[in-house]
């Protein structure tokens, strides 16, 4: 595989194809999920769940995300590599660049945000310093407290509007691509037509550009039930590389999500 760029994941929009994406933590899996053909790695901050056993993602901090970052950077994959800002770390424009030098200077290709509109200013200033960006938007686990628990956005007219609001302006100061989480799939269809950067989901539904999954949500490791929009890769596989094969696969032709992983309204 040719080492994957930011223009390879905009052509995806631009002539209506998709990309995979999966969370990576470490050199190994980032190394298995590369091999695999898995065109992102998310060094999610996820990593606070599923790594250090936390209840929300609240706890991490920039060091973890640096740590991790670098740990899948070693790896050297060919697939793109984007890193989280964790929560609070860019309440603050001085901490906000800081932690973004970080984590770009730890291998990242871009940064990823959980917010709405509030972060339009900061993404003017990561745009004119070259570091590219994403924003979360939808179910953002960082606003979890807010929200009450981990609950679909949008579903009703009000935030729905707000969220198309937030990503027109999103995409105008500069983000370079959006990801959607457990939003309804008109939704979905709304920041499709108002947006024309890559669009990533989870829970959002068949229309993105990109899908994106935890990896041990993928193979069926997380404890507990799974969320609505997770599917089992290594079921029916023999290895953890035939998983994420059949991910990358699945998403490329279009049979992952199915109805069933998505939130109809
Ligand atoms: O931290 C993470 O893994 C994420 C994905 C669930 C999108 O933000």
């Amino acid at each position: 595989m040719t080492a994957i760029s930011l223009s390879h994941l905009r052509a995806h929009r631009d002539a209506g194809t998709k990309f995979s994406m999966v969370t990576a933590y470490d050199a190994c899996f980032a190394e298995a999920a590369s091999a695999a053909g898995i065109d992102c790695l998310l060094v999610g901050d996820s990593l606070g769940m599923v790594l250090q056993g936390h209840a929300s993602t609240l706890p991490v901090t920039v060091q973890d995300m640096a740590y991790h970052t670098r740990c899948v950077a070693s790896a050297k994959p060919d697939s793109f590599v984007i890193a989280d800002m964790p929560f609070m770390a860019a309440a603050t424009l001085d901490t906000a660049m800081q932690a973004a030098q970080t984590l770009m200077q730890q291998g990242a290709q871009m940064i990823k945000l959980e917010g709405s509109t509030h972060l339009t200013e900061l993404i003017r200033r990561y745009r004119d310093q070259g570091v590219p960006t994403c924003c979360h938007l939808g179910l953002t686990p960082q606003f979890v407290n807010q929200f009450g628990g981990y609950k679909v956005q949008g579903r009703d007219q009000r935030t729905a509007d707000q969220m198309v609001e937030a990503a027109i302006s999103l995409e105008a100061a500069g983000a370079d691509m959006l990801l959607l989480e457990c939003v309804p799939n008109a939704l979905t269809t709304r920041i499709m037509k108002a947006t024309t950067v890559p669009v990533v989901g989870i829970g959002a539904g068949p229309e993105p550009t990109g899908q994106v999954l935890v990896m041990h949500d993928l193979l069926g490791i997380t404890p507990g039930k799974p969320a609505r929009f997770v599917k089992n890769f290594l079921e029916g596989q023999s290895s953890i590389q035939a998983a994420l094969r059949a991910y990358d696969q699945a998403v490329k032709d279009g049979h992952f999500p199915a109805q069933a992983h998505c939130f109809a309204e």
